[in-house]
């Protein structure tokens, strides 16, 4: 077969094909208008292959040398934008392997020796996944350290903090932003653990029984960096659990955004006004002058559901392949992009909106001054003087009907008004009844107490760093 020949994919597999590819079925199969984005996975693995191939005297060094001055030029064409990408060349590997061949001929030719694009596509997710991956953890890191600073400003500001929506307990501004840093921490070691089994190497699996060619499949994957060789030929070709385990990551990570959008949108509303995101985050409304809406993290929520649906559809392309490779595979690729680019603007965003939220400490507190977010408090003291903590909870129930129906705070009734619901009550009973005393109260590892708040901070950002 001449270059030529090779560069028109009508005949780049076999002369077996007695007519040409209908032009609807070139296009509803070909991958290369969203796979040529794999292409510098695809040289890396390929010049490690030809490295390889060398090594083992498969192939010659002269050989050897030429696939590696053409994959340098390649790779300058498609960094300028000169390199053409071909339709008829279906997808980023036979476009970068045709266009070698026209610059070093044989050589170019050769390079596919003990290979198969069953192989070589699974390698390329795998390389280009697995530098994605790096990139998010850096997010992640990043997007933990902009909530530890906010969380570290308002390890003091009372928040009421909610259960079923209503008011339960005072809590700290900032324990509530950590809750997060937890979830985005554990977010970042999911990654990392979905990082080893995504590096492994799949080349040398070839189309899916492996290879009559002494290859040296550690050889590769040491010059890659993977940590592994998949060990067996067809699961090589075929696995792509891989990528549904990081999109899996990649939704969750996507669910914590939305949570955590969800209140952001809450805390910005008139009703709640425990917040402002700055301008740069919002917009206005065409109709209504007087609106500021908190767009980005709508967005995020939305675009929640657009992961999770992309994980959905990789599970579910999946389930019914027989081994080994089958072209429901090529399908993997545009769910998995989308999922990497959403996952990185919303993370990139968040750490940046983070920093720029201003807190309103006063309508915080005022709000959780309305729900009898201390009454905990007030029974834990009765039991501290003897009450089994049944009893106390009922007593304290009535305290709170009464309040509620002279419609003031427990901390407002007079000591006289308190004792009449139990005489153990004293004068020591106000400082438990405060927002702050509450907070104070919850000096336990993971509580709520401004002090411990302080001490996560100090953790974070020793993990952190
Ligand atoms: N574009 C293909 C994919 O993404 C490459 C592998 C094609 N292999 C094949 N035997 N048709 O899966």
């Amino acid at each position: 077969m001449s270059d030529n020949q090779l560069a028109n994919k009508s005949q780049a597999w076999s002369a077996l094909f007695s007519e040409p590819m209908s032009e609807l079925v070139k296009r509803y199969t070909a991958s290369v208008f969203f796979d040529k984005r794999l292409w510098k996975a695809d040289i890396e693995g390929s010049l490690a292959h030809a490295e390889m191939l060398a090594a083992q005297g498969i192939l010659s060094a002269e050989d050897h040398a030429a696939i590696q001055r053409g994959m340098a030029q390649i790779r300058e064409e498609i960094e300028a934008g000169r390199f053409e990408w071909k339709l008829d060349l279906e997808d980023v590997h036979l476009n970068i392997e045709a266009r070698l061949t026209e610059l070093v001929g044989l050589a170019g030719k050769r390079l596919h020796t003990g290979r198969s694009r069953n192989d070589q596509v699974a390698t390329d997710v795998r390389l280009w996944l697995r530098s994605e991956i790096d990139e998010i953890a850096v997010l992640l890191n990043a997007l933990q350290l902009a909530l530890v600073d906010v969380a570290e400003k308002n390890a003091e500001t009372i928040l009421p903090g909610f259960t079923h929506l209503q008011v339960a307990q005072p809590v700290a501004f900032g324990h509530h932003l950590l809750a997060y840093v937890e979830m985005f921490a554990r977010d970042a070691e999911r990654m990392a653990d979905v990082r080893r089994r995504v590096n492994r190497l799949p080349l040398g699996a070839a189309a899916l029984a492996g290879t009559s060619y002494p290859l040296d499949r550690e050889r590769v994957a040491r010059t890659l960096g993977m940590e592994a060789v998949c060990q067996n030929s067809l699961d090589a070709v075929s696995d792509r659990d891989f990528a549904i385990e990081f999109s899996a990551a990649a939704a969750l990570v996507m669910v914590h955004v939305s949570r955590l959008s969800e209140e952001l949108i809450l805390w910005m509303s008139q009703s709640f006004g425990f917040i402002d995101l700055a301008d740069r985050f919002c917009t206005g409304s065409s109709i209504m002058p007087q609106k500021k809406n908190p767009d980005v993290p709508e967005l995020a929520r939305g675009k929640s559901g657009r992961v999770v649906g992309h994980l959905m559809g990789l599970i579910t392309l999946m389930k019914g392949q027989p081994l080994a490779y089958n072209k429901d595979n090529q399908e993997d690729k545009e769910p998995l992009f989308d999922t990497v680019d959403t996952l990185k603007d919303t993370l990139r965003i968040f750490a940046e909106m983070a920093a720029g939220i201003t807190v309103k400490p006063e309508a915080m507190e005022r709000a959780a001054m309305r729900g009898y977010a201390t009454a905990t408090d007030l029974a834990d003291y009765l039991v501290k003087k003897g009450l089994p903590f049944r009893d106390a909870h009922e007593v304290v129930a009535h305290a709170v009907k009464t309040a509620i129906t002279q419609a003031r705070d427990l901390s407002a009734l007079s000591l006289e008004e308190l004792q009449a619901f139990d005489a153990r009550i004293e004068a020591d009973v106000f400082e438990v009844l405060s927002l702050r005393g509450s907070l104070n109260a919850r000096n336990i590892l993971g509580g709520t107490a401004p002090d411990q708040v302080r001490a996560q901070v100090v953790r974070h950002r020793a993990r952190l760093a």
